[in-house]
């Protein structure tokens, strides 16, 4: 039995402690709860009576040395640190390079549309992203056997087959969002609502699961298209520049009449094409209905616009995915 605990004790001693690792590696292996110290006292049991006070001596030398070796050893390690510490306070010394993060494009392109509504009268309206199906579809006028509706384009959050309860989705648009603030209050309503929606859509260059829109709600008692328009393109002037090309056609939303969407002219190495950036109109009466706003009193425009459709014409980026990777190579071009 001495043997064994002469073993362990120039085990001790010739253990190495340079760093806190190896400190650490140390109180494992003697000091801790199965460490080499409390497993040689376990076999106290097998040392025979009068031999009892003789071999418990030496084990309480070799416990009394760990536990020594471990003290001083932490002690001179938190010095050293406290020392390194200390050198940094040469004030002379000049400082490593320091990166600063960047705003994601997005949010880039993001903060300035929500400028350019600023300046033109809106405040800012939120909503959630799981939503039920009567503010994501059914008060948006959209039909019963409606495809968007469909579980191809929508991501199902919860499923019912009792016509009783709603269906739960990742908003599929931000319009549900109009819906929200026309149950919350009363005309004059201006608003515009930025957020992230979710489509059950193959992800490819164009298009991804996930993307960002603003939508924007004006309702009051003489709101014209003549309105709208003149808004859609003071808009693009402002966001793309006073020389920008951009046409509107008509478009189709069960949620507008009549409907109207905007393109514009996007021109990259020689080769020049139409993008389509938002959807509008004039909202619907049954929309008006669904929130209990009363249509022969009230007028309104809404659109929709796809932020990331945005940011990739402006920065020139031609795969969506890009935004979603989080690549710092990618990123840090934006600063
Ligand atoms: N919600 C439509 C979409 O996601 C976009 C849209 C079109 C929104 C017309 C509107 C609108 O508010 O009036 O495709």
């Amino acid at each position: 039995m001495l043997d064994y605990i002469e073993t362990i004790k120039n085990e001790v001693e010739a253990f190495p402690i340079t760093d806190e690792e190896e400190l650490e590696a140390f109180r494992l292996e003697f000091l801790s709860r199965k460490g080499k110290v409390q497993t040689m006292f376990s076999k106290m049991g097998e040392v025979p009576n009068e031999e009892k006070a003789t071999v418990g001596k030496a084990m309480n030398e070799v416990k009394n040395l760990a536990q020594n070796k471990f003290d001083d050893a932490k002690e001179k390690l938190e010095k050293k640190e406290a020392r390194q510490v200390s050198a940094l306070d040469d004030l002379t010394l000049p400082t490593a390079p320091m990166t600063v993060g960047s705003y994601h494009p997005l949010t880039q392109t993001l903060n300035e549309m929500k400028e350019i509504f600023y300046r033109l009268g809106f405040s800012i309206a939120d909503g959630p992203e799981i939503e039920d199906d009567f503010h994501n579809f059914t008060a948006l006028n959209f039909p019963p056997n409606h495809p968007a509706r469909d579980e191809q384009d929508t991501f199902f959050i919860r499923k019912h087959d009792d016509p009783e309860e709603q269906d739960l989705v990742l908003r599929t648009h931000t319009s549900p969002i109009q819906i929200r603030e026309m149950q919350r209050r009363e005309p004059p309503i201006r608003i515009i609502a930025p957020g992230k929606v979710y489509r059950n859509e193959a992800v490819s260059p164009k298009s991804y699961f996930l993307f960002h829109q603003v939508e924007a709600l004006y309702v009051d008692t003489d709101v014209s298209v003549a309105e709208l328009k003149e808004t859609l393109i003071s808009f693009a002037k402002l966001m793309f520049g006073s020389d920008v090309t951009y046409r509107l056609r008509p478009g189709f939303f069960p949620f507008t009449e009549p409907s109207l969407e905007m393109d514009i002219w996007w021109e990259a190495n020689g080769d020049g094409k139409w993008l389509e950036i938002l959807g509008s109109g004039m909202v619907d009466p049954n929309v008006f209905k669904s929130v209990d706003i009363d249509p022969e009193k009230y007028t309104g425009f809404a659109w929709g616009m796809g932020v990331d459709r945005i940011a990739m014409l402006r920065h020139g980026i031609n795969d969506i995915r890009t935004f979603y990777e989080n690549d710092t190579r990618f990123l840090e071009q934006f600063d």
